[in-house]
């Protein structure tokens, strides 16, 4: 398959990249050069709210995953606007002009994250995707934007969107507050890998790690995508220093 991974020098892109590099055609984007994984792949370096270069870099490509965005849930709208919703909405046109088959869009956990405080009481059960999106914080509120619009052009062109709310994504944990959201890297590859496959029209789905006491629930993952996930954030607990939760609290609706 031919893909255009739109924030490829970022945290995210880095890690997914080697993950897809193998079996597929990579077209790299970013505002700043993405590493080039030994020659495989072309690189295109740019500002993807351009539309003659959102045009260059869907052309040809069979499937799109768009990370390029702004992943810091405490920004403003001022620094959310362009990387958020602007960078999505120029791909959006881009890839159904260009007759793209499918965009697989980083969401974020952000996006149901009014959800989480209930979620994580005692005994509460886990968030389920089935829920309406509900946002905790700005960020949160430009990936339901994303979302929302990826279905409008999913219903409007021959291009199926495949929204993933993904967890804090790195390698391990750094610290305990990633530990109920912790995305590994081999999950992140594997949930990209079944969005880009998957036979959807549209869908938003949390996906996280194998946690043991999950906050948000993957039975729509597992369902629709056939995501698996294999890592276990508590092998990594031992000796992991205290910190705080990866996701807003309390809500931005609580501070009034
Ligand atoms: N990091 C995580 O754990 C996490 C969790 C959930 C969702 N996400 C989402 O995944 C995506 C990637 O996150 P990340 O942590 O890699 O972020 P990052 O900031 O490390 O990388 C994002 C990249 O996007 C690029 N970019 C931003 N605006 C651009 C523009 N107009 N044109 C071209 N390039 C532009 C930046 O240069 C940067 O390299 C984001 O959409 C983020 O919201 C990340």
């Amino acid at each position: 398959m031919h893909i255009l991974i739109t924030g490829a020098a970022g945290g995210v892109g880095r890690l997914l990249v080697p993950e897809l590099v193998e079996n597929h055609q990579l077209r790299l984007t970013d505002a700043r050069p993405p590493p080039d994984p030994g020659g495989r792949a072309e690189v295109v370096v740019g500002d993807l709210t351009d539309r003659r270069l959102a045009a260059r870099l869907c052309d040809g490509v069979d499937a799109i995953v768009h990370l390029a965005g702004n992943p810091r849930p405490g920004d403003g709208w001022d620094l959310l606007r362009g990387p958020n919703m602007d960078t999505v909405t120029t791909l959006l046109e881009a890839a159904g002009d260009a007759g793209v088959a499918r965009i697989v869009l980083a969401s974020s956990v952000h996006a149901v994250g009014g959800h989480y405080q209930r979620a994580s009481g005692p005994g509460a059960a886990p968030v389920s995707d089935n829920r309406p999106p509900y946002p905790c914080c700005r960020y949160g509120a430009t990936k339901v934007f994303a979302e929302a619009a990826a279905r409008v052009y999913a219903d409007a062109y021959p291009l199926s969107a495949i929204c993933l709310r993904l967890g804090g994504c790195r390698p391990a944990p750094p610290h305990r507050g990633w530990l109920d959201t912790w995305l590994g890297v081999a999950d992140l590859g594997q949930a990209v890998r079944r969005a880009l496959r998957a036979d959807i029209r549209f869908g938003a789905y949390a996906i996280t790690s194998a946690n043991p006491r999950p906050v948000f629930d993957l039975g729509a993952a597992r369902d629709d995508l056939g995501y698996s996930p294999t890592e276990d954030p508590d092998a990594y607990a031992d000796g992991l220093p205290e910190g705080p939760s990866t996701m807003c609290r309390p809500r931005m609706g609580d501070r009034r």
